[in-house]
């Protein structure tokens, strides 16, 4: 039978979105059935097979959303493989990287009953056209040059690694 998947996202300007939806394409070719879906959104897991949960670091916090959604599925996701991943730091540095992790291992930290199969944090997308209030109100955040560091080969990598991992405990 076809695994069942599910995709899960915040996202404020977008790049998480496109991230999540390259995730989704690698599993997919890898034999899962995958439904992409914001965290907002999702009212149940009754179904699947397997999550997997992706938001952006914003401030040194992990999107309100992704933290909301485990809160909310957390009897769900006891039973459930799930796989987490970060969009942050803006360079494809080692230190920002390691930064990046800290971060998000300090907000995972407050889900203690979380037993991921995967974490992962990835370069992000910056564009100063895209900053939402109150950041748009930042000179030194408008001023910055935009730039793209997603590493759409490591997001493919990591995706195929986690299918087989979710394979053999879907
Ligand atoms: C105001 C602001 C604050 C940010 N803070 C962090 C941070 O603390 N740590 C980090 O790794 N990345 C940080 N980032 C980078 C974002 O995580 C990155 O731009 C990401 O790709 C945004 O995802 P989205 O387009 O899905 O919203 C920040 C970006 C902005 C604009």
């Amino acid at each position: 039978m076809t695994p069942s998947l599910l995709l899960v996202y915040a996202t404020n300007s977008g790049s998480t979105l496109e991230v999540a939806q390259s995730a989704a394409e690698t599993l997919r070719n890898c034999g899962f059935s995958v439904d992409l879906q914001p965290a907002k959104q999702v009212r149940s897991l009754s179904g699947y097979d397997a999550v997997v949960l992706g938001a952006p670091l914003y401030m040194f916090h992990w999107h309100a959303d992704a933290k909301k959604f485990l809160s909310r599925q957390r009897s769900a996701l006891a039973e459930l493989p799930l796989a987490i991943f970060a969009l942050g730091p803006f360079h494809n540095k080692e230190d920002e990287l390691t930064s990046a992790r800290e971060s998000l291992d300090k907000e995972l930290a407050n889900f203690a009953w979380l037993k991921p199969v995967s974490i992962a944090v990835f370069p992000g997308k910056f564009d100063p056209a895209a900053l939402r209030f109150p950041y748009n109100l930042i000179p030194a955040l408008k001023n910055m040059p935009p730039s793209d560091e997603r590493d759409w080969e490591a997001i493919r990598i990591w995706a195929k690694a986690l299918a087989e991992e979710m394979k053999v405990k879907a």
